[in-house]
């Protein structure tokens, strides 16, 4: 979900509206706002699209007054609805609240308040907040007091916005578990859960740590610690420029993201391969705890956790000795097996989702050492990680990941051919030939690109494919994981993947007269190996589409009428390619189906809660 607040001279529905415009991507089955002005605490909130808000309040026009707090809301507790919608505001009317994440204790708070003569309208915990604050409110006559009461009270994760008609010149935050930063400006003050939302009004911003509070006014900012006691907050500039947070001619956030790998893959490794070696700046691991890690876990969700998929088959070969991947959600409640001296690389675009965050807070607690790989800096999952490489891939906001899914594996890459180095484990030979194909990636995908409008035919001729079977091999296997998701999240295809050796063992019991087969065949090694499975499935009936490199096209195209190639290229870069012709493949097919490409059903970019 998304939060944005404001104090200061203007007026603020109309800021608020336009952060929660930037924010909607990150959640938007309803949105509201609060303001205080003139007429006091005016709160207007609506199910569906924040457009449907925007017409409701003439663009904030309805709502006069220089205070307010604004939230788009993707469900967790209740169903999205107006009631539901956030803010939540107290009995009195006085008090209006937005909120981001769970109170895991709500229903206990609500079983007191009901005791207390309170009544509830809506199905949400947040409510309860809202509640709670009248409550301490009227105990204490102090906004703020009443504020830290409540925050005692409650446990769970939150981000909060809270105004009050009590306390009509400040707005106050608090964050635990939940992404909440503050911006500075020249009188006047903002919160948001992401940066996008106030990034036209102010480039000096501070993240809030769990635990802090924050009271702000049109003078400024200050944070308070879980004891109360004030703290000095270090400030970062912002220099994402505007532009790269808005869709800059594109149809779609998506097909520019997907277009902005060459450059977003360029600004990862730039820096980071230098006089044919691998430099990892940002590591603060010695040689010598490289030498020493015991086992190496990759954990992460979704497309991250599928960069993960081929990180593991590289970084086996590259460093000869096991690499676990496992599914965040899974880690966490697996009682793991890790203990200090192992390495758990975290896998995260946002470097929000809680899952991926519990886990690596599960393996920090049992001794692991953390690193991560994060696109948004001063994360959560950055900040609690003992190293982190970012990814530097710019804000990405389609739901569906490109650019960072993109970058993660470069990183992930580099990370393997480093320790490999420093391990003995890779011929130099391999590592040099690593290298000067990873500084290739870009330009051959600029390459692949190019031939945008031939994929975009090939989608017009399949997009109506109700099954699409993914098949590979080795890492063909895990990029078909990946194309998959994708073609599944924005087309709303059912679609699965399948290593192709495990076809006979029930999956080809499906293929019938025309199935589609989308078949993974760059991995030269496996090349004869994908190409009788191709035969396979076409003596089923099932129509074909084939991924190769230019080695392999002619031979493929032998076989299969519709052949989509990409360069050739080290084996275990082939993925960094090949993902790239699977993203249009997917878009170009969204489009012809006239899906919310950017964002699709249920999805939200930001997963933060379980
Ligand atoms: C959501 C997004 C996916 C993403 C996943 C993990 O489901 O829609 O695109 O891969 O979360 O997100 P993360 O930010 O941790 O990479």
């Amino acid at each position: 979900c998304g939060i944005v607040g404001y104090v200061g001279k203007e007026q603020a529905a109309p800021i608020l509206l336009d952060g929660l415009q930037r924010l909607e991507y990150r959640g938007y089955d309803s949105a509201g706002v609060a303001v205080f002005g003139p007429a006091g605490l005016q709160v207007k909130k609506s199910k569906g699209r924040l457009q449907v808000l925007k017409d409701l309040t003439h663009d904030g026009a309805d709502l006069p007054g220089n205070l307010g707090i604004g939230h788009t809301r993707w469900a967790t507790h209740g169903e999205p609805n107006d009631v539901n919608a956030h803010p939540q505001v107290s009995r009195s009317g006085r008090i209006a609240v937005v909120h981001n994440g769970i109170i895991e204790n709500f229903s206990e708070l609500k079983g007191q308040l009901l005791h207390k003569g309170y009544q509830f309208k809506s199905e949400t915990d947040t409510e309860v907040v809202a509640q709670l604050l009248d409550y301490y409110f009227s105990q204490c006559g102090d906004m703020v007091e009443a504020v830290r009461r409540m925050l005692n009270a409650v446990e769970g994760a939150y981000a909060l916005g809270i105004v009050s008609a009590d306390a009509p010149d400040r707005l106050i935050a608090a964050r635990k578990d939940a992404p909440l930063l503050l911006g500075y400006g020249e009188g006047e003050s903002f919160i948001a859960s992401d940066v996008t939302a106030i990034i036209r009004h102010t480039r000096d911003i501070s993240y809030m740590e769990d635990g802090e509070m924050a009271v702000l006014t049109r003078d400024g900012i200050t944070v308070y610690n879980e004891q109360g006691q004030p703290v000095t907050k270090k400030h970062h500039h912002v220099d994402w420029d505007i532009g790269a947070a808005e869709k800059g001619g594109y149809a779609h956030f998506m097909l520019k993201e997907i277009f902005e790998q060459p450059r977003a893959i360029r600004e990862a490794t730039a820096a980071r391969l230098q006089g044919g070696r691998v430099i990892l700046q940002d590591l603060t691991m010695t040689e010598e705890e490289i030498r020493n890690i015991g086992r190496i876990i990759i954990i992460a969700c979704g497309s991250s956790y599928h960069v993960g998929m081929v990180g593991k088959y590289n970084l086996e070969r590259m460093l000869r000795r096991s690499v676990e991947v496992v599914l965040a959600s899974e880690f966490r409640y697996s009682d793991p097996i890790v203990k200090r001296g192992d390495l758990v690389i975290a896998i995260s675009q946002s470097g929000e989702t809680l899952d991926t965050m519990a886990a690596l807070r599960e393996a920090k607690k049992r001794g692991a050492r953390i690193l991560s790989i994060v696109n948004v800096v001063g994360s959560s999952i950055a900040r609690e990680s003992d190293d982190v490489l970012y990814t530097w891939a710019g804000p990405e906001i389609a739901v569906a990941t490109t650019k960072a899914y993109s970058t993660q594996m470069a990183v992930l890459n580099m990370l393997g051919l480093y320790f490999a180095d420093i391990l003995g484990t890779i011929d130099r030979q391999t590592y040099s030939e690593m290298v000067r194909d990873m500084q290739r990636v870009p330009e051959y995908i600029e390459k692949i690109l190019e031939s945008a409008e031939s994929i975009h035919d090939i989608a017009r001729e399949i997009c109506k494919s109700e099954d699409v079977f993914f098949i590979g091999r080795n890492l063909d296997y895990a990029l078909s994981l990946e194309g998959s998701l994708k073609l599944k999240e924005i087309s709303y295809i059912h679609s699965e993947a399948y290593a192709s050796g495990e076809l006979k063992h029930g999956t080809i019991s499906l293929i019938v007269d025309g199935t589609l087969v989308i078949a993974l065949g760059t991995y030269g090694p496996l090349f004869d190996k994908a190409l009788s499975n191709v035969v396979e499935v076409q003596a089923r009936g099932a129509k074909v589409l084939a991924l190769t490199t230019q080695t392999h096209a002619e031979e493929m195209g032998r076989h299969v009428p519709m052949v989509m190639t990409i360069p050739d290229i080290h084996e275990m870069l082939l993925p960094q390619l090949g993902v790239v012709p699977l993203q249009l493949l997917a878009y170009y097919i969204a489009l012809e189906r006239g899906c919310d490409i950017d964002k699709p059903r249920n999805l939200a970019k930001s997963v933060t809660v379980e």
